[in-house]
């Protein structure tokens, strides 16, 4: 397959940005739940980030979580498509 990219890398790269993202999304939805909670101190910030940024973290990274997840399950289809057998062996 010169020229054209294997599905294992395709996987391999899908899997690093789930992996990036999804440590992102839960680390900022720490800072939005525990760190900076709704309704908390005006004005304050963590690492110098107030609360309005830290959300758009967890938007933009969970955004891209939902989507590559998709990407990752198309890439999958064939473990689906084998799940009923393998539950009912
Ligand atoms: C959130 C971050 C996620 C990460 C970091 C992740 C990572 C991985 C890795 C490393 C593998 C094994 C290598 C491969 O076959 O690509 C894998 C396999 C798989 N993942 Fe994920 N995954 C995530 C989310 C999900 C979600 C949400 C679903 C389904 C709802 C899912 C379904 C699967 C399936 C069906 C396989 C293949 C299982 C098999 O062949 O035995 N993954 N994933
Ligand atoms: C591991 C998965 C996730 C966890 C644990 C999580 C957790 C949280 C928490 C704790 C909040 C704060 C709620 C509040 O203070 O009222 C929040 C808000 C939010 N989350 Fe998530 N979340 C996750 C995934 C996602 C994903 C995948 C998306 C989008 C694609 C998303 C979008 C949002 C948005 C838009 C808000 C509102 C932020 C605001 O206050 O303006 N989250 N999440």
């Amino acid at each position: 397959m010169s020229g054209s990219i294997d599905r294992s890398r395709m996987c391999a790269y899908v899997n690093i940005v789930l992996l990036i993202s999804f440590l992102a999304v839960v680390a900022s939805s720490v800072v939005i739940w525990v760190v900076l909670p709704a309704g908390g101190l005006h004005g304050a910030t963590f690492l110098g980030i107030r609360r309005g940024p830290w959300t758009d973290v967890h938007l933009v990274s969970g955004a891209v979580m939902a989507a590559f997840v998709v990407v990752h399950l198309t890439l999958h289809v064939d473990y689906f498509r084998a799940l009923p057998a393998i539950v009912h062996r």
